[in-house]
């Protein structure tokens, strides 16, 4: 197939690109290059002859119609975004603007594109909408799941316009029959992550001998999934997802920030540890609250698997064994952060 990913310079888009390559699809990878874009996480994809690269902002009609009329892609997968929720609380319009405007642009340049293709090829073509799981806001403490039918309660901006471009992308497939799908999923972790996120931020401070600085006290859970494996339910939702409809995906691995930041110190002390012999779990340190942090969220991936036949293959366990040995050998990539030591996130 003929493919363009929107974000392919970014942790999942660059996971997305990668594996769609080694496939032998035909890809376009579309990213304006924002300071969570890097090149080097699509280095093994580069050069190779089903691979191109084009710098555009999705925002930018004329950008975004140019590369799809040139490209005549098969399908697109949208990962393109601004994703940092702390960000979100700093600066909310970049937001609105890249996921909300930008969502809805593209969905705008796909349908010019696509309402000329033959029958066959309208029928065959897809939008993929990939989105998040905090659309749904958050839950307690006491058991439930979000499914695709949980109502939309996003707590942050981020999560707010994440939930408006679910919106667009739906309107566009009711409306105007565009075969959209859309994707709801949970905390990816792997390799190449922007160092602003809990995991590889955890990581660096440890490694850097300062703080690990945990939000409030620890016990919000989050329900981890490693990259690849949103991957590949991303690439079944390709090839059997139907138009219209929605799926989670989730790793069924809920785990506290505490719990998660243990995990982490105690492979860090196996596999790095410390020159004084002290576990890293010293460096904890417990700080204020992220501004309407969600509790608990937790995915019911039922439909993906009973309809997609999709499953995870990593636990939380293999996950972090698996990152954290990454981020150890490629160091360079603790380092990108531009806003390290500094809280990002507080009220204005
Ligand atoms: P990321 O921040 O690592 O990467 C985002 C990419 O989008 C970057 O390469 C950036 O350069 C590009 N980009 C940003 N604005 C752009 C614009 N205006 N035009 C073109 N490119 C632009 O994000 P991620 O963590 O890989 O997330 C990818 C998608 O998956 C997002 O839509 C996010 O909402 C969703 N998602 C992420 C997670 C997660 O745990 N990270 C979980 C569920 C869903
Ligand atoms: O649930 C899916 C979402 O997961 C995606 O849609 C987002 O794009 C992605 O960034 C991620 O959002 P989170 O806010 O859950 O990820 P983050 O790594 O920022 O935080 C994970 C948890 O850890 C969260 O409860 C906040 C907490 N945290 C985070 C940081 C950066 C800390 O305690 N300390 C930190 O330094």
């Amino acid at each position: 197939m003929k493919i363009i990913v929107t974000g392919g310079a970014g942790f999942i888009g660059s996971a997305v690109v990668r594996r769609l390559v080694n496939d032998g699809h035909q890809v376009l990878n579309l990213d304006n290059l924002t300071y969570a874009g890097n090149l080097k996480s699509v280095a093994e994809v580069t050069g190779m002859s089903n691979y191109r690269y084009a710098r555009a902002d999705i925002c930018s009609g004329r950008a975004v119609s140019h590369a799809i009329n040139e490209f005549q892609p098969d399908a697109i997968m949208h990962l393109a975004a601004e994703s940092h929720v702390d960000r979100s609380i700093q600066g909310p319009l970049v937001f609105v603007q890249t996921n909300v405007v930008g969502t809805a642009v593209l969905l705008e340049a796909a349908y010019e594109y696509w309402v000329e293709l033959s029958d066959e090829q309208k029928r065959n073509f897809r939008f993929i909408h990939v989105s998040t799981d905090e659309v749904f806001g958050d839950l307690g403490t006491d058991g439930g799941q979000f499914t695709e039918d949980s109502p939309y309660r996003p707590s942050s901006p981020y999560a707010a316009s994440k939930a408006a471009s679910d919106h667009f992308a739906r309107a566009w497939n009711r409306t105007f029959g565009l075969p959209v799908i859309n994707t709801n999923c949970s905390n990816n972790i792997g390799p190449f992550q922007y160092p602003e996120k809990l995991v590889p931020s955890a990581i660096r401070t440890a490694l850097a001998g300062d703080a690990i600085q945990i939000f409030g006290d620890g016990t919000n859970i989050r329900d981890w999934l490693y990259v690849d494996d949103h991957v590949s339910g991303l690439v079944l939702t390709l090839e059997k997802g139907q138009p219209g409809q929605s799926y989670n995906f989730g790793g069924v691995s809920e785990c506290s920030n505490s719990d998660l930041v243990d995990l982490l110190c105690s492979h860090l002390d196996a596999l790095r540890p410390r020159t004084d012999g002290k576990s890293y779990r010293e460096q904890v340190k417990f700080i204020d609250d992220r501004l309407g942090h969600d509790l608990r969220y937790s995915i019911d991936s039922s439909r993906a698997r009973k309809e997609l036949g999709w499953s995870p293959i990593d636990t939380l366990a293999t996950s972090v064994e698996k990152t954290l040995s990454w981020y150890l050998e490629n160091p360079e990539w603790l380092e990108f952060s531009d806003s390290y030591g500094s809280r990002v996130g507080m009220p204005y």
